[in-house]
């Protein structure tokens, strides 16, 4: 059987992400029950970080140790890849010492490149381009809260980033309607809209996005890699703020997220990002564990 990675959501066919989802809230019940799951015994998980993280991190560690396995922290800080090891080499090694990896880098090519030539699953924990394992965070707790995304709008306000292209791609995959509005410049990729182009539609007018949506989202206006470029953004954003002004167009019943870290006051206002009547972060970030140890027993063909 051939390996599956996960580097980005279209990794994962609807049906498998359903299976995913599902998987992920099943797991969240029992793990609040305390019951006791040992799937991933004596499995190891290589962590690699090119830039820095709590959520992810921590999720995936703890994820690791309440499936009876282990994770190994590898920062590129301290290992022969921050000193020039290619990552070709690396993958080949590393993927014959432990039989799940993650990798939270830069360019895109780079989780490509070491998947190219893994022996074991590896999945994209973050790159300049997607950041699917957010998504799955990310659906598991509309799901929760709110049903089946299926039909739904969703509004995303700000830049189009890594997590912007990942809700594209959720967008086809869950079969909802995505309306982004940015500051001019600063549209997604243009080939992954053109591609999607029946159920994106991008505007530079947030309050023509959140229109009638059931489900906003927003993230940091600089991210990590563009720090020196956060007073220029903090003004080209100004108008981009989520706040209960502009989420009073939204539907009467529409939730807020947001993958975090948040900047109050900057891409959201903290009243808004507080309010627990619309803000759903808090649970978004707790799927993080959960939706992880669904994704790696799904990539370990164990469910
Ligand atoms: N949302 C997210 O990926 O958070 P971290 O950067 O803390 O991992
Ligand atoms: N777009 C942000 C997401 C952080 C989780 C970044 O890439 O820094």
């Amino acid at each position: 059987m051939s390996i599956r990675h996960f580097l980005s959501l279209t990794d994962l066919s609807p049906q498998e992400l359903e299976h995913v989802i599902n998987t992920a809230i099943t797991l969240k019940k029992a793990h609040r029950e305390g019951q006791i799951n040992k799937q991933l015994e004596q499995k190891v998980l290589g962590m690699i970080f090119e830039k820095s993280s709590t959520r992810t991190r921590v999720s995936f560690e703890a994820g690791m140790t309440q499936l009876g396995g282990a994770a190994l922290f590898l920062s590129s800080r301290d290992t022969q890849l921050g000193r020039g090891e290619p990552i070709e080499d690396s993958a080949r090694v590393l993927s014959r010492m432990v039989d799940i990896i993650m990798i939270r880098t830069f360019g895109h090519d780079i989780v490509e490149r070491f998947a190219k030539h893994s022996q074991v699953p590896v999945i994209n924990a973050l790159t300049d381009t997607y950041h699917p394992c957010q998504l799955l965070a990310d659906i598991q707790a509309y799901v929760e809260h709110r049903g089946s995304p299926k039909g739904k709008k969703v509004a995303w306000i700000g830049d189009g980033n890594n997590m912007c292209h990942s809700y594209i791609n959720a967008a086809a995959l869950c079969d909802f309607q995505l309306s982004i509005a940015c500051p001019k410049g600063f549209e997604p990729d243009a080939k992954l809209v053109d591609q999607y182009k029946d159920r994106v539609t991008i505007t530079h007018d947030p309050i023509e996005a959140v229109k009638d949506a059931d489900w906003v989202v927003t993230d940091v206006w600089a991210s990590m890699g563009q720090e020196e470029e956060q007073k220029a953004r903090e003004q080209q954003f100004a108008d981009f703020q989520v706040n209960h002004v502009l989420m009073a167009h939204a539907n009467h019943d529409a939730v807020f997220m947001h993958c975090l870290p948040a900047h109050r006051g900057e891409e959201v206002s903290a009243e808004l990002l507080e309010d627990k009547s619309i803000s759903i972060v808090w649970d978004e970030a707790e799927n993080r564990l959960h939706a992880q140890k669904a994704l790696m027993l799904f990539l370990l063909g164990k469910i």
